[in-house]
């Protein structure tokens, strides 16, 4: 079974091999902590055998309920935000038709998925609402605290809509909660109200929890493989858990070389992706990255760009703007159509010279051209060789970054699994809207707004 591979040669004229290599120590290290549990954070390390020992008659059950949520549904609502949100997003944009919203529903056969809870946007909700009034939805709410404030108000919205619509007993039906085993006001609710429940195990943070339920059950509702996604991201844990050594551990290159480039003064990593459906898989690993790596006055920064959409807007900066910016190319082998570019009989557009020619092989030849006149431009590139987009392949890809991030952070010397930086504009904003409890900083900041 083929995999995805890395590529490093396009940062040597950046970095050297020796440099790279530096790093071998530092990451065997960082090795050992994750797959030992013993380094920062590591009440959080439950995801490292989370796929080969995923629980069978789970994934059966998060089959079975996406099946029933499928039936009785056009429009299939997933509320979270963040770690809660954007795993099974990347996934769903990746795999899904790109126009699914404009086919008809015979035509799609499983429910249009669409996300809400991850802004505090009244006109969003108004509009998703509106709607959803003349649609048959249901609709996951997804939290592992139970008490973010986003998908909070939307739940509460939308769990009324529900309720007018359908009756107390007809949203129960429609309703599953993905939450913590014990705590949290979702848990209480749901046992309140009576809802499905999925549990987001104790030692999985958000970020790293798309291979739980959180993912699992908005990508199967959408009509996926979650056995195929699960299978990829059984492979990568196999072979990385193997080896810590750069020669042989994809996911120890990367973090080697991300590391070494770092050191040299590219403070900027930017994921670029060829296909839009990739889009959000970029989100997703910013998400992982930023979260897990930006502390203590450290971390790359993680960006995106989506080409070749944005070489039209961000690559003359990328060519040419200030020196501090490494790349991290999605390379994806094939795609789903093999669609040729026609001849034209008069070429005003002097086009026929591609005629014939897949339009994959066209940006993939965006992609080598690109990559080489930033490399001459100063911006080195690491490339991430995916064969195509499919589950299987995702569940690598999702896995060897997971994993990744883990090294990463812990090279650099810092926890990869807290975040406790989110928490200052939370209590700005708590104090901001007077919460109880938050009297002080109400005082405080709106004497500081005033003057
Ligand atoms: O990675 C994380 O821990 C965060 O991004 C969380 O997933 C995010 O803040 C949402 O948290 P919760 O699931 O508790 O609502």
């Amino acid at each position: 079974m083929k995999r995805i591979e890395v590529i490093v040669k396009n940062t040597s004229d950046f970095v050297s091999e020796e440099q790279i290599e530096g790093f071998q120590s530092l990451v065997s290290n960082a090795h050992e902590m994750t797959l030992n549990k013993t380094g920062k954070g590591n009440e959080f390390l439950g995801w490292v055998e989370l796929p080969s020992e995923i629980d069978q008659p789970l994934l059966a059950d998060i089959e079975s309920a996406a099946k029933k949520l499928a039936d009785i549904s056009d429009i299939f609502v997933v509320i979270g935000i963040g770690g809660s949100y954007l795993g099974a997003r990347a996934v769903i944009e990746a795999l899904k038709h790109n126009f699914d919203f404009l086919l008809a529903r015979e035509k799609r056969q499983k429910p249009f998925v669409v996300y809400a809870g991850q802004n505090i946007s009244g006109d969003y909700l108004s509009d998703l609402m509106n709607v959803l009034d003349d649609r048959d939805y249901s609709l996951a709410v997804i939290s592992k605290s139970g008490t973010t404030t986003e998908p909070a108000i939307a739940f509460r919205l939308l769990k009324t809509h529900l309720e007018n619509k359908y009756g107390k007993a007809g949203a129960q039906e429609r309703i599953v909660a993905i939450t913590d085993r014990e705590k949290g006001a979702l848990k209480q609710l749901s046992n309140n109200e009576g809802y499905k429940t999925y549990i987001v195990p104790d030692d999985v943070g958000g970020r790293y929890s798309v291979l739980t339920p959180v993912g699992l059950l908005p990508i199967a509702v959408a009509g996926f493989d979650i056995r195929q996604l699960v299978e990829g991201a059984k492979h990568m844990q196999k072979m990385l858990a193997a080896s810590s050594t750069i020669e042989t551990n994809p996911a120890a290159l990367y973090v080697a070389a991300r590391n070494a480039l770092y050191n040299s003064g590219k403070g900027i990593e930017v994921m670029v992706n060829y296909l839009p459906g990739l889009y959000y898989f970029t989100e997703w690993w910013k998400q992982l990255f930023g979260e897990s790596e930006g502390k203590e006055g450290k971390g790359i920064f993680p960006a995106g760009v989506s080409n070749t959409t944005d070489l039209h807007s961000m690559g003359q900066y990328i060519q040419d703007g200030e020196r501090n910016i490494f790349e991290t190319v999605l390379s994806v082998g094939k795609t789903k159509h093999e669609l040729k570019v026609p001849f034209d009989k008069d070429d005003l557009d002097s086009l026929n010279y591609i005629s014939g020619k897949n339009i994959h092989e066209v940006n993939q030849k965006a992609e080598i051209g690109t990559t080489l006149a930033h490399v001459d431009g100063g911006v080195p590139n690491i490339q991430i060789l995916i064969p195509e987009i499919n589950e299987y392949y995702l569940g690598q890809l999702i896995y060897f970054f997971e994993f990744g991030c883990a090294l990463s952070g812990y090279t650099l010397g810092i926890n990869p699994f807290d975040q406790p930086g989110v928490e200052a504009y939370k209590v700005n904003m708590f104090a901001l809207l007077k919460k109880k409890g938050f009297e002080k900083q109400t005082e405080d900041l709106y004497k500081r707004l005033d003057n």
